[in-house]
């Protein structure tokens, strides 16, 4: 009988949390919400839209720390080396190996988060010189904020482009690579080969606390800025 490489033997591996998976879909919505209420001038929801955001960030920024194993900031940001070696064998056809965001993805990660932090922080202090202003413009006085708008503005481009970037960056390895990174985001599941390890996913109650913490402190920043 012939034995099987262990490298083109896969099995079904838990990934992406629950909590991560919603977490990025509800971004992506998000982010097209913010979009399309500043388009049709509907400010009020475009601030609710913007909260949500803001919720979801500091949820995640508390699941880089504390939460399962391939989302901690700890356990997926390598060296820019790593990154760059990582991008070298793009165009490999290969099966996917990666237990969570690969050494180049990682820091595309923290470069979408940075922007998007950016984008609810300038948020707050901008105002559209007609009928509305974030929370904090009028502590930063009219001047500030005008340039923290056009920062407001400038920076949603940049996530535009980015945003871009990523999906480029996710179709490359399908079409390259011959890898669907997409599914996994959705069931949480990859197939990976036998010898690869089940990463830590932390617990549904830790999930629920970070996501009542997140939920109060949006809450205040909403009703008591
Ligand atoms: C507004 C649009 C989007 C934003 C801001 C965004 C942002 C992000 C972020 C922050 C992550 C890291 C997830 C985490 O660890 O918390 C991520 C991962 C990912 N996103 Fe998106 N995303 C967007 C749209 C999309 C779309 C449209 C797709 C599908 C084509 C997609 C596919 C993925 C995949 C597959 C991963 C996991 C990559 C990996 O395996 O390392 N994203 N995205
Ligand atoms: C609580 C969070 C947010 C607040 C309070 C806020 C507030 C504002 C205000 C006052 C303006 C008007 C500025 C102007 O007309 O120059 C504005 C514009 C805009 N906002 Fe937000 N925003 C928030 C979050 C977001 C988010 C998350 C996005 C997208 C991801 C976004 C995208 C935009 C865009 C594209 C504009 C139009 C900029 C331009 O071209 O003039 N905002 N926002």
């Amino acid at each position: 009988m012939q034995n099987p490489d262990a490298s083109t033997v896969l099995r079904p591996v838990k990934v992406w949390d629950l909590p991560t998976r919603v977490f990025h879909w509800s971004i992506v919505l998000l982010v097209f919400t913010s979009w399309l209420t500043n388009k049709l001038n509907r400010m009020d929801l475009h601030f609710l839209s913007g909260y949500a955001l803001m919720g979801l960030l500091i949820f995640r920024l508390i699941w880089g720390v504390l939460g399962s194993e391939t989302s901690r900031f700890g356990s997926f940001l390598q060296s820019p080396g790593k990154a760059v070696r990582h991008l070298r064998h793009l165009f490999i056809r290969e099966p996917d190996r990666e237990i969570g965001h690969n050494a180049a993805g990682g820091w595309m990660v923290l470069g979408l988060l940075t922007l998007l932090v950016v984008q609810v922080g300038t948020g707050l202090c901008s105002n559209d010189d007609i009928l509305v202003e974030g929370p904090l413009a009028k502590y930063v006085g009219k001047d500030m904020s005008d340039k923290i708008g056009t920062i407001h503005a400038i920076n949603f481009q940049l996530i535009e482009l980015a945003v871009l970037a990523h999906i480029c960056a996710v179709l490359a390895y399908a079409v390259f690579k011959g890898q669907n990174l997409v599914r996994p985001m959705i069931t949480g599941i990859k197939r990976l080969p036998i010898a690869a390890r089940s990463p830590n996913i932390a617990s549904p109650i830790l999930a629920a606390l970070a996501i009542a913490s997140a939920t109060i402190l949006a809450t205040l920043a909403a009703t008591r800025l």
